[in-house]
């Protein structure tokens, strides 16, 4: 594993680079990312290069031995650019042209921000691209950050028409596949076509998904401008670029596709507040942790999803090592929990984590973010924690590089995610929340479990869970099918199959093209209120309770369609809520509600064991593992002793710290 740090040489001195560079060899890091907004620097006016003192900064970093990750620095628009071009400004959804000042204030579909990107970032690649120092490149900064991929402007608005006559060809073509009839909205010349915002009443859902799809995709272009650039001239360097881990309105998985690596950003207590909102149902108990940790399995959860975007080790691109200043209490870090967050990004598979950032910054909008040295450059808490670290590291270092073991995965489709996300029908119901909702059943159970795209191969997974796959996909069903006759055991839930490809309703039985594989039908639902529940009795240890939110009525299509759950009361009291069919040598289950945390921690250990997956035990709250060959390491997010009980033998946690333990079998 190596470790690295973020560093502006720009906010500094010069004279002080050579220090910075010793104290961040001696503190055992090795990479440094540099660069990724000093566009103003590099270029102050328009076709004019300063370079001096970046090759400066390379050397001074470079003469210490530190590996450089140079990003490109598209994400800071310069003011004279922006100034001379002011259609590169983004249109927001209440469409208002916003204003430079900050960061990310530009169009991905601007041709001026396109040519201007071109030139700092050819520039670049030919001048660092072949620099011995040189470890790899980072694309801009945080795609979609400060909610920017969706923009509302005349070239958007150019550029989505374009998008749509390549995708539909014919307006008859577009017209059917929207259902254009509903409404009046029938088009005659693609120019007649907006971009769905400031709409009175709710665009048409086929519209404005494949308005999502277009957003994502010209983040996509955007990107893959520059990693031609970069491929051109400086060959054999990888690419990365550093994703929101759970950011909704990009496709992460097509967006890492073409990149040579995954990276990511991780604040645990950054994101909790705004996080907690968008992955607990209201109400919900939420897990114990430490209260300057963050909550532990959301950041499990952010860490699987980047994971699982090349399922390859990854880099943390920016780890949060003391407090961040954009949180709503930007709690105080305590010594102790950097090197808990840094101990976790390796168990989930990363091998390069860079802290953020060197040194608290004195300019700008972070003034009350934190670095790993204080702003008077003393070292600070994430400072000491690294020096503790480096006794952890050798035997970690050596287990980590055994295979890691996941033999379960949820599934993520970006495009479920955003169609559900226009239309729930019910405030509580998100992909989001139903996923993490059975992220969280596996860790409590102590099973690893991974969060793949759709396209991922299955065969090696034990047991496969969808827990909503609202637009039903023929080529995912004919995939799933092939998982299962092989052995896989496969669980779907509520909505399956309820929408088309192009956002329309499905006009078969639920659930759709997915009936076959699970043969049930769904012969009603319903939405629940708020507080409103109905009764669930079942065969499956635990699982009998209570259903909010939503539920379903399920019919059985064959005699062999087994049937572990009944509604108990209710519209549906007496049809089956949870079935079983037995598929070649694996099987599918179908289960008709959403579930509560109890229920699918019940179900995933029916699951797995019905699945033959071992190693099974409750682990207590703020507990994570991950395994890797022989070993797991359990980490305690809490601030108390956990006690664990493995292969019969109990073993002690202390409080944010780790345990590794070898397997007897
Ligand atoms: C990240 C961003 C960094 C810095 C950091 C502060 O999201 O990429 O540039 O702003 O947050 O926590
Ligand atoms: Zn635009």
């Amino acid at each position: 594993m190596k470790l690295g740090v973020c560093y502006y040489p720009e906010h500094w001195p010069e004279q002080r680079w050579g220090e910075d560079a010793r104290l961040m060899h001696t503190a055992g890091l090795s990479l440094v990312r540099i660069g990724e907004f000093a566009w103003g620097l590099i270029e102050p006016a328009e076709g004019h290069y300063e370079w001096d003192w970046l090759d400066r900064a390379f050397e001074t970093l470079a003469a210490e031995g530190l590996r450089i990750i140079l990003g490109t620095p598209t994400a800071a628009p310069p003011a004279w650019l922006t100034h001379s071009y002011p259609d590169v400004l983004p249109v927001d959804e209440a469409g208002r042209r916003r204003k430079a000042g900050t960061r990310r204030h530009y169009c991905f579909n601007s041709p001026d921000y396109l040519a201007l990107s071109k030139n700092i970032v050819s520039g670049l690649a030919k001048r660092f691209g072949s620099h011995p120092s040189l470890h790899a490149w980072q694309i801009d900064n945080e795609f979609g950050s400060h909610q920017t991929t969706r923009c509302y402007c005349n070239n958007c608005t150019r550029d989505f028409r374009s998008w749509l006559q390549q995708k539909y060809e014919t307006l008859e073509k577009l017209n059917q596949s929207w259902g254009t009839v509903f409404w009046s909205q029938l088009y005659s010349s693609w120019e007649q076509i907006e971009l769905p915002n400031l709409t009175l009443a709710q665009p048409n859902p086929s519209h404005w998904l494949d308005y999502a799809r277009f957003a994502s995709d010209s983040v996509t272009a955007f990107q893959q401008m520059q990693i031609d650039i970069l491929q051109t001239h400086s060959p054999g360097v990888p690419v990365t670029h550093n994703v929101i881990p759970n950011l909704s309105d990009i496709n992460l998985h097509q967006l890492a596709r073409k990149l040579d690596r995954a990276s990511c950003s991780v604040y645990p207590t950054g994101l909790l507040e705004t996080s907690a909102d968008r992955f607990y149902v209201p109400g919900e108990e939420q897990p114990v942790f430490a209260y300057d940790a963050g909550d532990p399995v959301l950041t499990g959860f952010n860490l699987e999803l980047v994971q699982g975007l090349k399922q390859a080790p990854f880099t943390i691109m920016e780890q949060q090592c003391g407090q961040v200043n954009w949180s709503r209490f930007n709690t105080g870090i305590r010594p102790g929990t950097p090197r808990l967050w840094t101990l976790h990004a390796l168990s989930a598979g990363a091998d390069e984590v860079l802290y953020f950032r060197w040194r608290a910054g004195l300019s700008g909008d972070e003034q009350h973010h934190s670095g790993l040295l204080r702003h008077d450059g003393s070292p600070d808490v994430g400072f000491q924690d690294l020096l503790k670290l480096q006794q952890d590291l050798p035997l970690l270092q050596q287990i980590c590089t055994e295979p890691q073991v996941v033999e379960t995965a949820l599934i993520l489709d970006y495009e479920d995610l955003w169609a559900l996300g226009k239309q729930p029908h019910h405030e509580y119901y998100s992909t989001f929340r139903l996923l993490f909702c059975w992220y969280r059943a596996f860790q409590q159970a102590g099973i690893p479990c991974a969060i793949l795209p759709p396209h991922a191969d299955l065969s090696p997974l034990k047991l496969a869970i969808l827990p909503t796959t609202w637009i039903g996909k023929p080529d995912l069903a004919a995939r799933l099918e092939q998982y299962v006759q092989h052995g896989g055991t496969l669980l779907m839930g509520l909505r399956s199959g309820f929408k088309t490809t192009t956002n329309t309703v499905n006009p078969y039985p639920l659930p759709g093209v997915f009936r076959k594989l699970l043969n049930i039908h769904v012969s009603d639902w319903h939405a629940l209120p708020p507080g409103q529940r109905h009764e669930i009795k079942s065969d499956i240890p635990d699982l009998a309770g209570q259903a909010a939110v939503w539920i379903e009525s399920l019919k059985p299509d064959s005699p062999q369609t087994l049937v572990h759950a009944t509604w108990n009361s209710g519209p549906f009291s007496g049809s089956a809520a949870l079935t079983e069919y037995p598929s070649g040598t694996g099987q599918t289950f179908y289960m008709g509600w959403f579930p509560s945390a109890d229920q699918a921690r019940s179900l995933v250990h029916y699951l797995a064991g019905k699945a033959g997956i071992t190693s099974l035990h409750a682990l207590p709250d703020g507990v994570l593992v991950s395994r890797f060959g022989e070993h797991s390491i359990y980490l305690n997010f809490s601030d108390s002793v956990q006690t664990i009980s493995v292969d019969g033998e109990t073993c002690a946690l202390p409080a944010r710290d780790y345990a590794l333990l070898e397997h007897k079998s």
